[in-house]
């Protein structure tokens, strides 16, 4: 089993890498907090996309078509006309569903926000024994502690902490609350100033729970 890390790469943008590389939501160019170029990503396997905001949707279709990755995304960002002219690998599903593919388990959760097309979601996302949520941009909703008793208990959990648009502190501290999740990183904050927010007083408002801030580029190891 390969060791598993999942790097920030700021905003909502997150590299997992083990046995496959998985890239969620990659808003990169145009990203204020992107500690690298597209260039500089490294292989991606899959690339998950929870809404078809460009905050989220980003440089989801060059990172799939440059690396033959798999897209994964709600059935309607599937249809989409640039995505099917693209001719890359796109698998659509739906809120509820579990897709499986060389080891991986994706599965796709509700997310409370908008979207152009199709619904905002989030993701479980299993790969080398670890489970691993990204919410997406949500609010919080009282049954989002039903996403662990539905797809397994979580190792980490990826929560939007900035507000305006999604959940804010108080909010993402009673998600965690919910999850208990073995560790929760704050995403979708500080990248402008209409979403600041201090990671620090999220950790400490989520105690006992454990919540690592990473800063854009730094990477965390789960082992193996
Ligand atoms: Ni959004
Ligand atoms: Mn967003």
């Amino acid at each position: 089993m390969s060791n598993i890390k999942i790097n920030y790469l700021g905003h909502s943008a997150v590299l997992i890498t083990g046995s496959k590389n998985i890239i969620i939501d990659p808003f990169i160019t145009n990203n204020p907090k992107a500690p690298l170029q597209v260039e500089e990503i490294p292989k991606i396997d899959f690339v998950l996309v929870t809404h078809d905001h460009f905050d989220h949707f980003g440089d989801a279709i060059e990172i799939a078509k440059r690396d033959k990755a798999t897209l994964i995304a709600i059935f309607e960002i599937s249809q989409k006309m640039e995505v099917v002219e693209s001719k890359i690998n796109v698998v659509g599903m739906n809120i509820g569903g579990t897709y499986r593919q060389d080891g991986i388990v994706v599965s796709m959760t509700e997310a409370h926000h908008s979207a152009k097309v199709g619904s905002p979601v989030g993701f479980v996302v299993e790969m080398d024994g670890k489970r691993i949520y990204h919410a997406g941009d949500t609010s919080y909703w009282s049954d989002i502690g039903l996403i662990p008793k539905l797809f397994g208990e979580l190792d980490v959990a990826f929560l939007p902490i900035g507000g305006h648009f999604t959940m804010d502190i108080k909010q993402a501290t009673l998600a965690v609350n919910d999850l208990k999740p073995k560790l929760t990183v704050p995403i979708h904050y500080n990248t402008w100033p209409v979403i600041s927010a201090d990671g620090n007083i999220f950790k400490e408002s989520c105690l006992p729970f454990i919540v690592k801030v990473l800063l854009p580029g730094e990477t965390e190891d789960l082992g193996g």
